[in-house]
């Protein structure tokens, strides 16, 4: 920035100048006595800015002067053009100046007049809860680990012979219709992956690793049981109150020697009662056709829908819970395992809905809605949830 008063002091006078070009020095000086003044006279960063545009705007004091510097000659052009310049550059120094201690200013002022009333209550603050989905696959999974089930994990999309053809349905079989599948587009090797229309798939991936693993457990003495259970995403063209596109299942798989139709009672009822936290269960199990399991059966659960509300343990009404059977022996073989060696049962039910029931939600599609609301409502806190792995909260 020039020191203040620069113009004034006619340094300029002291080189060999012209009268003309005395007088320019003049007007500059004044120009610059002028301006000075107006800068200093604003009060608010409002009124500086109008002052800023009436020097240095379009069509500003200063830059209308600079502008004359094209009608000149390139003599005039090279004494006049220096001290115009310094001029502007002295005006916008003194206008940021100014700003700057109007913002000051108004800082200052403003923190002498606001003061914080301590008494006031804080705003509300919004905290994260677990997805009731996960927390009753949490409940679930825990339940099950308890029983020494492992878990198991497999991908959304699937091949359709994992999701299909090994579990036993038929090629163009009516059952892959049922299943309202979500076909993906033809890859280059002409084959047309699916989203998963149901954990079950995994069964097929777990009984091959295990296969392959076979000879050497059995080599080494150690036939392990296949104990797991399988939680993941599905999905299914399907959508009402009951029915949404994604939806959650957790599968179950025993296999070993000897295993029959009350290892899979036992384990699915006490599951059931652990679950639902009561020991007055009582199910029934109804034949039902599946291809992948023979004999098949659907488990429903004693409750009472008297009040609106479902409540299990009492009352004279059947609520559908899942779907289960013995493993068929063409899907043993289908993995590579002996049907005559090993038996197993499976089963599969639906997370979401069993959340519902447990919980009282009217309604299953609310579950992936995404409305904060609702998820604070049924949301379940961080700290509620009980780790996996121990089952404790
Ligand atoms: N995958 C079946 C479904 O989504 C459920 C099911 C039924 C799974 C019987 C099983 C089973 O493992 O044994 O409808």
């Amino acid at each position: 920035m020039l020191p203040e008063g620069f113009l004034l002091r006619g340094d300029w006078l002291n080189f060999n100048t012209t009268t003309q070009d005395r007088h320019i020095m003049t007007d500059l000086a004044n120009l610059s006595i002028e301006n000075t003044a107006l800068i200093r006279a604003a009060t608010s960063l409002q009124g500086l800015d109008e002052v800023r545009v009436q020097i240095l705007g379009k069509s500003g004091s200063v830059t209308l002067l600079a502008k004359t510097l094209g009608g000149m000659s390139l003599e005039d052009r090279k004494t006049q053009g220096p001290l115009i310049n310094a001029l502007r550059d002295d005006m916008a120094a003194q206008i940021e100046a100014r700003r700057a201690d109007l913002e000051a200013a108004d800082l200052a002022s403003r923190l002498a007049r606001e003061s914080v009333d301590l008494s006031l209550p804080p705003p509300p603050r919004r905290r994260g809860s677990v997805h009731p989905t996960m927390q009753v696959m949490d409940e679930m999974i825990s339940v099950f680990a308890d029983m020494g089930f492992a878990v198991a994990e497999g991908p959304d999309i699937e091949t359709d012979f994992n999701n299909f053809t090994a579990l036993n349905f038929p090629p163009k079989h009516p059952a892959r219709e049922m299943h309202d599948t979500f076909f993906l587009p033809e890859d280059a090797k002409g084959e047309r992956k699916v989203l998963r229309t149901h954990t079950s798939p995994v069964q097929v991936r777990i009984m091959h690793q295990v296969n392959e693993k076979l000879p050497d457990w059995i080599a080494k003495g150690q036939e392990p049981p296949i104990r797991v259970i399988i939680p993941g995403r599905t999905f299914r063209k399907d959508s009402d109150q009951t029915h949404t596109p994604m939806f959650h299942q957790i599968e179950g798989l025993v296999i070993d020697k000897g295993i029959h139709m009350g290892h899979l009672k036992w384990t699915l009822e006490t599951f059931i009662s652990r679950y639902f936290e009561t020991d007055a269960v009582t199910t029934r199990f109804r034949p039902h056709h599946f291809p992948f399991t023979e004999p098949s059966a659907e488990m429903d659960v004693q409750c009472d829908r008297s009040a609106g509300e479902v409540k299990i343990g009492e009352g004279q009404d059947w609520l559908e819970i899942l779907g289960c059977g013995m493993v068929h022996p063409n899907v043993l073989r289908n993995c590579g395992l002996d049907p005559e060696v090993w038996q197993g049962f499976a089963f599969g039910c639906g997370v979401d809905r069993l959340g519902v029931l447990k919980y009282g939600m009217p309604d299953l599609r609310d579950m992936f809605a995404s409305d904060v609301r609702w998820l604070e409502h049924y949301g379940f806190s961080a700290h509620s949830a009980p780790n996996p792995a121990t089952g404790l909260s």
